[in-house]
């Protein structure tokens, strides 16, 4: 079967085609807003949403292209429904509903951090099931124990910020712009120790597998007061330092995730799984490619060829709904 797959949770409007007998995607679009929310400083959910109301029919109609298919060799439409900002879901639930009735084709929606925690499939070299799986962005930093693409255990995740949020108010004091998780991730990059070690931010001691970046954020916001106008110079060895101190609570918590589950693979995804510091702090672990760890529409697709492969379980019927199904 062939699946278009459309993601709007956030700021990009994703729409991707997947083949599921050739397990191969065909199209996999992404427009992002990045550029228009770094106007901002950070995302607006409001400007988010009418976003999607442009791009995504555009999305579409380049993965149709690109792909060389019409609507009537899609066999179903998958979408994300949950989680995400409010607005943004809307948008994409209910442009799927509109295109499954009017193609008359079932109509499927799909939970967000499935699909990333699925990722890892998209490339074909996946390690096999179980895992230890963190999915780790800007809206989510979450533990799950992954037995099968239908079999989830949620193990522990962010009680305030995510990390990649923490990210991004770090490079916010620092007069980085929007999105601050790459820059501080390039200009990083090779840094010394010292540098690394410089300043001593805390890492939260929580029982379990749950995190905390709060006490992070307000720490380097107290520090760079305190630099003043050693703030520019020192901007390096403090970014360096709140780097180390997420990631340091990243690694230790998946690790004794593994460690107490007896899992041996892990998996990371989503935007700061990206960071190449983490990918060299965490050798054996399993990444999926860049596009694919940030918000993508092929995760979609693909989620739902593995969830819902057979068409007995598909749904004709939800279209009617207006709920976000
Ligand atoms: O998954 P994503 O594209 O969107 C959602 O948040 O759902 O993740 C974006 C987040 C941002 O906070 C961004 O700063 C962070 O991922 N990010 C990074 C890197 N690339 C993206 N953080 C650290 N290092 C990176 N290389
Ligand atoms: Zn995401």
């Amino acid at each position: 079967m062939k699946v278009l797959g459309l993601d709007t949770s956030c700021d990009e409007s994703c729409a991707a085609i997947y083949d599921s007998e050739a397990k191969r995607l065909l199209a996999d679009i992404v427009h992002s807003h990045v550029v228009k929310m770094g106007n901002y400083g950070g995302i607006v959910p409001e400007i988010a949403s009418r976003e999607h109301l442009k791009a995504l029919p555009l999305a579409v109609n380049q993965a149709l292209r690109e792909s060389k298919l019409t609507l009537d060799d899609i066999d179903c439409i998958a979408v994300t429904n949950r989680p995400g900002l409010i607005g943004a879901l809307l948008v994409g639930v209910t442009y799927a509903k509109a295109l499954a009735l009017a193609a008359n084709r079932p109509f499927h929606v799909i939970n967000h951090i499935e699909a990333h925690l699925l990722s890892p499939m998209l490339a074909g070299q996946a390690p096999a099931f179980p895992w230890i799986a963190l999915v780790v962005s800007g809206g989510h930093t979450e533990l799950f124990h992954v037995e099968s693409p239908t079999q989830f255990r949620w193990l522990g995740g962010t009680l305030d910020d995510a990390a990649g949020e923490a990210f991004d108010k770090v490079g916010k004091l620092l007069g980085m712009p929007y999105p601050a998780g790459p820059q501080i991730d390039k200009q990083t990059a090779d840094v010394s120790d010292e540098l690394r070690k410089r300043y001593k931010f805390p890492r939260a001691k929580l029982d379990g597998f749950n995190f905390s970046f709060s006490g992070l954020k307000t720490a380097v916001s107290l520090q760079v007061k305190r630099l003043g106008e050693k703030r520019d110079s020192e901007k390096l060895a403090v970014a360096a330092s709140a780097q180390e101190a997420i990631l340091d609570s990243l690694v230790d918590k998946t690790t004794k995730a593994a460690e107490a589950l007896g899992v041996s693979q892990i998996v990371v995804t989503g935007g700061v799984a990206c960071n190449s510091r983490l990918r060299k702090r965490m050798p054996t672990a399993y990444f999926p490619s860049p596009k694919h760890c940030s918000d993508n529409a092929a995760m979609v697709a693909l989620a739902m060829a593995l969830q819902r492969p057979k068409p007995a379980a598909w749904n004709t019927t939800a279209h009617a709904s207006l709920e976000l199904g």
